[in-house]
């Protein structure tokens, strides 16, 4: 008990001052939909796209794709990270948090290819 308290305190000062949400929903937000999976395992290291599996169903071979996501531009990049896909997990990014993974995607685009927004 006594060390639950010392360390609620530790936490508190540690976390107290940076976080914009409260720390109980930043544990069952994180519990529930962890922010682990890379995007990069399903759609490249570039947004390139990725073959994420292969695997035989009704005796068919079938592929499972993350598609390539770093030529889609900012209104339906945002649309796909705010709405439910399948195969895709839901990671509930603040608004920042979108336009920096956008960016990331297309930091190194030349002008001509650059997704006008
Ligand atoms: C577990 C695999 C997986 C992970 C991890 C994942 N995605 Fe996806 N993503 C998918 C799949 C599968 C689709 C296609 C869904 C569909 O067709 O409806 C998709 C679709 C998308 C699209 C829409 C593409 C289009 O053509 O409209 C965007 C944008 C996107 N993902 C971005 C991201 C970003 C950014 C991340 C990381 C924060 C991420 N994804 C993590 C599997 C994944």
């Amino acid at each position: 008990m006594r060390f639950l308290l010392l360390f609620s305190f530790f936490s508190s000062v540690i976390y107290g001052q940076s976080t914009f949400i409260t720390k109980q929903e930043y544990a069952s937000s994180l519990y529930k939909n962890p922010r682990g999976i890379g995007c990069g395992h399903c759609h490249g290291a570039n947004g390139e796209g990725k073959v994420i599996a292969r695997y035989v169903h009704k005796k068919k071979s079938r592929t499972f794709v993350g598609p390539q996501i770093n030529n889609v531009d900012f209104r339906n990049f945002y649309k796909a990270l705010t709405q439910s896909k399948k195969g895709m997990p839901r990671y509930y990014l603040t608004q920042r948090e979108i336009e920096a993974l956008y960016f990331y995607l297309h930091q190194n685009d030349t002008q001509e290819d650059e997704n006008a927004q």
